[in-house]
């Protein structure tokens, strides 16, 4: 599978020539300047949850787009307020097969609200079952027992693990979540963007490497074949 990372917890995936983009959040990123939001692709977009950092580029994109939102019910019915015309509606516990393969909305330990602080709904994890292989976009969560059920439903190919402390896991916890989730293939998100989970990318890549761990940091705008 082809993995594109545009900053903070914004990425994409292709499957069977499909671009599926996750936590859209690129204009507001000073990282993340280089990147044209207007040359992204996307024929779907899944939203963990609410906060800005993670939706603040998906009514444009989706308009431009047309691509079909996936999220919690709440977070859809804000967007369709916004203007987006296409969504469905999920949440926690229920899965949905799509084109490119199956989606299953998993628990988040963590908060959710609007960028206009209206009701966000429980933030959600994503693992997505396809031909290609299984992945986990675990969102914005701390670490959690609920991670030790994600083998019963799929066998992860890599995860998406935040590692960037404060709001969100760190780096030894994501240690602890890839033995859960039985995968030892991650790609770090949620550091760096803000002064708060500014991380030190070769400790946290050590602390993997001893524990028989791959961590992968991508660059902003980088594509890699996972
Ligand atoms: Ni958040
Ligand atoms: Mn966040």
């Amino acid at each position: 599978m082809k993995f594109t990372y545009y900053g903070h917890s914004c990425f994409s995936v292709e499957i069977k020539e499909k671009n599926i983009l996750f936590d859209p959040f690129i204009t507001y990123n000073e990282l993340a300047k280089d990147i044209d939001v207007d040359a992204i692709k996307a024929d779907y977009i899944l939203v963990t949850h609410g906060h800005s950092d993670h939706i603040a580029d998906c009514v444009s994109i989706a308009q431009r787009t047309g691509a079909l939102v996936v999220s919690s019910f709440e977070v859809c019915e804000w967007l369709k307020k916004q203007g987006v015309e296409k969504t469905h509606p999920m949440n926690t516990g229920g899965k949905k097969q799509f084109d490119f393969g199956t989606v299953k909305c998993v628990v988040a330990q963590h908060s959710s609200a609007m960028p206009d602080v209206s009701y966000g709904a429980n933030p959600l994890g994503f693992v997505v079952m396809s031909e290609e292989g299984d992945f986990y976009n675990a969102g914005d969560t701390a670490l959690t027992m609920d991670m030790q059920l994600i083998p019963k439903w799929a066998k992860l190919k890599f995860a998406i693990l935040p590692i960037g402390d404060n709001f969100t896991m760190d780096a030894q916890d994501a240690i602890w979540a890839s033995d859960m989730i039985e995968c030892n293939d991650i790609v770090g998100v949620h550091y760096d963007t803000f002064g708060y989970i500014k991380i030190d990318h070769q400790k946290a890549q050590d602390d993997f490497k001893a524990a028989g761990k791959t961590l992968l940091l991508p660059k902003i705008g980088e594509t890699i074949e996972i």
